[in-house]
């Protein structure tokens, strides 16, 4: 094999490497230098891999190892020690870090500036990490971290002396007084984030940087055609390729064939002489000594296929004759509500507006692919996961081996980003079934290329819409049409479109509603959650017609909505009746000068629910260990996602029991004792805090008579279980679907050339439990919202993504990212602990209006179609692969 010689972090280093690896590769595999993640390699475009090379910063993956002979290489493990402390202490005193997958390498190019020794301005910042790209947190934050860290290193001062830059989040800047007080490490403090530090310095594992002894590494091979009959598997090649160990299929699988997270219908392997239903099946699992080896092997199997015709139009797979995606045919659910007298209200209304808006495909982009890591003992598995449920990972893997579910642990270990994106199944079930048969310890972690293949998108929705309203812009119906594709399986499809059917008329009142939403298997790929689930369609095409609609009745996009917003006592679209905890005119309020200063501005106001509700029991649980050295452990069933779950968890019990947060340490497992659902719809913050919260207070009342040391061993459980929802379509004068809902109101403003200056995002959250990180999620998610309207998309040819390249998402980089000003308002709920909404889903929901709306008032145009490519906004935010002609 042939051998590199170059200097690693200071140290003279020779590595032999198999031909063809780059240099990400050798770092990581052969050397075991881990601050470099792998978001996209080889193609080069998400920047987690960034290192520094000779004095600059350039991407690992990008590097063949003939043009790295002789270099000097430094990694975030050999920065200085000052330079280390100064870049990680700002990236977590500044609410940088969210999921923490992207920051080593943005640390690592940010490492270059600090050598300067001299402070930097935003400019600077922003151009330095314009390479990279960060799902969560909008950039802002990071750049500001940037700034802190070069100030600090510029004057060797202490964090405490450079002034952090956005802590204004009660809106200040509008006039606005702070409704509540903060503890001092407990609720309504801005508390740094769990682990901020480490995950900084790329110190805190991700399941891809973990290796064991004696470890194997898995490979899957997916279906080249979406609809295409499996006539052969050929893996003779493969098997005699360097390093394999064993190729899995379908016949392998001792329990269950089929996985779902509602209904089972997603197969974890095509069998020969059955048919795919998507690019993104798995035909076989090639496993071996290391991941190149398996990555090598895979590519040999040899697969023969009879090809069909697939099925890629929502509204074609419900014709006669359609070919069916499952034999149980092709519309997977059909549900609406139904309120008042509908074509009455129309026939009496002044003002009629039809419309049809479409919606995309979007991939999540969550910037660590998936990835899992089994270990067999004695009959049993530990799964160590990326996933968002550990007790549904749990349960789907004990049927695949057809063990009972106690003999299956799964433990997250960190959460690269999921955005609803990591709710299914992945790899799990393929990384348990080889470990368990092999005994030994399997690693799987898929390529980008394969995880956007695999994992379900946001639907691409069309609605049509019927809506009327009064001589004064009063609504008086909405009738909506809505119909998704949901592509090969069903995930959570279904649950999609009823959230786009419950919110089809927004934060509005409207006495009669009348909507049907229905959703259809197509041989797409995959869709099922993310961030918003159905709302952010609806809200795209409600608040055009609130903008359709002002412009008849002569008024401007705030009055408009100011007459139709909802209050306590009025019912949202599912004939809920909304209560005291209802903050949607406070958003609104709160925004009205900005928007009616502005000279092109766009207005929107969002509405989402918390908890899934529906009549399904949410629940939440929070154990609380005492264990040595007078220490807690707070364990709980739901997944820091860079939400900041497990800070916040912190912070409760510090509340509760005046215990310093540097004392706890958070885990989340698929113990039996915190049984919870899948991370979702916003809820991990408003239950869990209550169960927290239950859990806090009987430990602080053992503490007044015990000490730590006395209680040792001791656990405390909190548990909080909504079960007051109802069912879509139940009969009752007082349907509550949910439990609770997060509101907000967002403007765009533009500057004279169409491009967007700046977001003022004002959001009801009930409660900041940590107003930096609530904030952080906001930005996190107009940022989403941004791309979401203007540059986002997954086009696909016969069921296939046109491409899988992440330069070719339409994600947003840094240089494109406007000022975001974020407004928090706390009106309490009743039920969320401390009065909590959640925000994790609500702040991308009112954007894209808000931008359709802007652009509308700039160039006079009305937009249907997502994402809106031709605004001049979306300049240089397209990709080149797309831009309109
Ligand atoms: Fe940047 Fe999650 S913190 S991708």
């Amino acid at each position: 094999m042939p051998t590199l010689n170059f200097t690693l972090n200071g140290s003279s280093t020779s590595v032999e490497y198999q031909e063809g690896m780059h240099f990400l590769e050798i770092l990581r595999d052969e050397l075991g230098i881990t601050s470099p993640k792998d978001g996209c390699a080889p193609q080069g475009v998400c920047g987690c891999c960034s290192i520094v090379v000779n004095g600059k910063a350039v991407l690992a993956c990008k590097r063949s190892p003939e043009q790295m002979q002789g270099s000097t290489v430094v990694t975030l493990e050999g920065i200085p020690a000052d330079h280390r402390t100064a870049l990680a202490e700002a990236f977590e005193r500044d609410g940088a870090v969210q999921c923490g997958f992207c920051i080593p390498g943005i640390v690592a190019r940010a490492s270059v500036l600090l050598s300067r020794g001299e402070p930097v301005d935003r400019d600077t910042a922003t151009r330095a990490i314009t390479g990279n790209l960060c799902r969560c947190t909008g950039y802002t934050r990071i750049i500001d971290a940037i700034q802190t860290a070069c100030e600090l290193n510029a004057g060797n001062g202490q964090l405490a002396d450079v002034t952090p830059r956005k802590m204004n989040f009660f809106g200040e800047d509008f006039g606005l007084v702070r409704q509540s007080s903060a503890t001092p490490g407990g609720i309504g403090d801005v508390a740094p984030k769990y682990r901020g530090f480490e995950h900084a310095l790329g110190e805190k594992d991700y399941v891809g940087d973990i290796t064991l002894p004696g470890m194997l590494h898995g490979a899957v091979v997916l279906s080249e055609h979406a609809r295409a009959r499996i006539v052969a598997i050929d893996t003779t090649t493969a098997s005699s390729a360097r390093g394999v160990e064993r190729i899995f299929g379908a016949s392998d699988v001792p329990g269950e064939l089929f996985v779902g997270l509602i209904k089972r219908d997603w197969p974890l392997f095509v069998e020969p002489g059955q048919t795919t239903r998507c690019v993104g099946d798995v035909l076989a699992l090639v496993v071996a000594d290391t991941q190149f080896n398996a990555r090598a092997a895979a590519e040999l199997v040899k697969i023969e296929y009879e090809v069909f015709q697939p099925v890629v139009d929502p509204e074609a797979a419900l014709l006669p004759g359609a070919p069916l995606v499952h034999d149980s045919g092709n519309l997977l659910d059909r549900c609406g509500y139904s309120r008042g007298d509908v074509a009455a209200a129309l026939l009496e209304s002044t003002h009629v507006i039809e419309a049809t808006y479409t919606t995309q495909r979007v991939e999540h982009g969550f910037m660590e692919p998936e990835a899992c890591l089994v270990v067999p003992t004695d009959g049993k598995v530990q799964v160590y996961s990326q996933g968002q449920g550990v007790h549904d990972d749990q349960k789907q893997i004990a049927e695949i081996l057809g063990l009972p579910q106690e003999s299956v642990m799964v433990e997250l270990v960190t959460n690269g980003g999921a955005f609803g994106g990591k709710e299914d199944l992945c790899i799990q079930g393929h990384t348990a079934l080889a470990a368990f048969l092999m005994k030994r310890p399997v690693r799987i972690v898929i390529t980008r290329d394969q995880s956007i293949r695999m994992h379900p998108k946001r639907h691409p929705i069309k609605l049509k819409y019927t809506v009327g309203a009064d001589s004064e812009g009063r609504l008086t119906a909405v009738k909506a049409d809505i119909i998704g594709d949901t592509g090969a399986y069903a995930s959570v499809g279904m649950k999609v479109l009823e959230r786009a059917a419950g919110h089809c008329c927004g934060p509005y009142r409207v006495p009669n509603v009348q909507v049907e939403a229905r959703t259809v298997y197509t041989n797409n790929p995959p869709c099922g959650a993310m961030r918003g689930f159905g709302a952010n369609q609806a809200s795209f095409a409600i608040e055009g017609i609130m903008d359709t609609l002002a412009e008849r009745v002569g008024v401007d996009g705030y009055d408009i909505r100011e007459r139709n917003i909802l209050g306590p006592g009025d019912r949202f679209a599912t004939g809920q009746v909304m209560t005291e905890s209802c903050g949607i005119r406070q958003t609104l309020e709160a925004v009205r000068d900005v928007y009616k200063g502005a000279t092109h501005a766009g207005i929107g106001c969002g509405i989402k629910n918390t908890g899934i509700g529906n009549g399904m029991a949410d629940t939440g649980r929070v154990l609380i260990k005492v264990v040595a050295d007078a220490k807690l452990e707070i364990v709980t069933g739901y997944t820091e996602m860079g939400q900041g779950l497990h800070t916040i968890l912190r912070q409760v019990v510090a509340e509760e029991t005046g215990l310093p947060v540097e004392s706890m340490d958070v885990v989340t497992d698929s113990s039996p004792e915190v049984l919870c659902g899948m991370t979702t719809a916003s809820r991990a913050t408003s239950l869990c805090t209550v169960a927290g919260q239950t859990a806090a207070r009987k430990l602080a009342e053992d503490l007044r008579s015990k000490t730590l040391e006395d209680l040792n061993g001791s656990t405390y459980l909190g548990e909080f279980i909504c079960d007051v929802t109802t069912k879509p379509g139940e009969k009752t004068d007082q349907p509550r679907t949910h439990m609770t809902f997060g509101y907000a109101t967002q403007v765009v403003i533009l500057d004279d050339k169409g491009r967007i200056d700046r977001v003022v995002a004002a959001h009801d959250v009930g409660r900041a439990i940590n107003p930096l990180m609530c904030a952080g999620q906001i930005e996190g998610s107009v940022h989403m919202g941004l791309g979401y309207a203007l540059s986002e998309d997954l086009p696909c040819t016969d069921g296939m993504p046109d491409s899988t390249d992440m330069k070719d998402l339409g994600i947003l980089r840094a240089r494109d990212t406007p000022q975001v000003d974020v407004i928090l308002i706390e009106v309490p709920d009743e039920l969320g602990g401390y009065g909590s909404k959640g925000v994790g889903e609500i702040g991308l929901v009112p954007t894209a209006g808000a931008v359709a709306g802007a652009l509308r008032s700039f160039d006079g145009r009305e937009r249907f179609v997502l994402p809106m490519t031709d605004a001049p906004a979306a300049k240089g935010m397209v990709p080149k692969s797309r831009r309109p002609g």
